[in-house]
């Protein structure tokens, strides 16, 4: 079979299974300029968004990548006019209603990492019942980044390490790399080996910032409404021609 003719759920055969990244990152940049370019409010640009994230998840799952982590709302998208953040806590909250049907049934586990707690009440409860709906899942596992910041996180995971160091639960000798993982929200989940940033735009955004360490950054110019498979099948045969040395030589 040709890579022309192999069925969408299918690997293609130029990629090898031996090589796939483990979990993939995604900075789900260039809505609003995709709306813009076709001449429609900002706001359709992210409901395009929503269909492109599905379709990637569902081809990690397809295609055996076993964690999907993407940027949906970071702590700095508050400073957005007051009505796309609106919009965007209603897509969230709507879209986690409609598909916890189809993500319990696909066996996918979604989990959310940032400060829930200063998002609306109805989105945090609607957050919360996925979450639960889908902690036995042993699929794909989905994390998305709401209210998310690197630099918050760190402080916060430093914050209650402090406090476990004050009630005398933990030396400071005792921290360690390790011990600083499991304070972060996503503890538990490996380190993306694969972070993907559409839009072209050559920075990280606060997403992730200690995870990231070794993973490899993937650019493309195209605007996340029109990431698709094809994009996708890109920029894994991109990850797969890369040396990964991890420091070493
Ligand atoms: C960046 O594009 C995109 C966002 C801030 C929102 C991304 C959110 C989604 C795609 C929806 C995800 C949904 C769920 C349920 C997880 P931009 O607005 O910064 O685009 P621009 O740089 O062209 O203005």
């Amino acid at each position: 079979m040709t890579a022309q003719q192999t069925p969408l759920e299918y690997l293609p055969p130029d990629l090898n299974r031996e090589l796939l990244p483990k979990h993939v990152a995604v900075i789900m940049d260039g809505n609003g300029r995709w709306a813009k370019r076709q001449g429609l409010p900002r706001i359709m640009g992210h409901k395009r968004g929503v269909d492109a994230l599905k379709d990637l998840l569902r081809c990690c799952k397809d295609w055996g990548i076993q964690a999907l982590t993407a940027y949906a709302f970071s702590t700095e998208n508050w400073g957005r006019p007051q009505e796309e953040v609106d919009f965007l806590m209603t897509l969230f909250q709507r879209v986690l209603r409609q598909e916890l049907r189809k993500m319990v049934e696909e066996n996918v586990q979604i989990r959310f990492v940032g400060n829930l707690t200063s998002l609306p009440p109805a989105l945090q409860a609607e957050i919360c019942r996925s979450v639960e709906e889908t902690k036995d899942n042993r699929g794909i596992r989905f994390t998305v980044a709401t209210n998310y910041g690197g630099r918050q996180e760190i402080v916060q995971a430093c914050r209650a390490i402090a406090h476990k160091v004050q009630q005398g639960l933990l030396q400071p000798d005792e921290i360690d790399e390790a011990t600083f993982e499991r304070h972060l929200y996503t503890s538990g989940i490996c380190d993306p080996d694969l972070l993907i940033r559409t839009s072209g735009e050559m920075r990280v955004s606060n997403f992730l910032l200690w995870q990231i360490a070794y993973s490899e950054i993937y650019i493309t110019d195209t605007l996340w409404p029109d990431f698709d498979r094809s994009e996708f099948h890109r920029a894994l045969c991109a990850y797969q021609q890369r040396e990964r040395r991890f420091g070493k030589v």
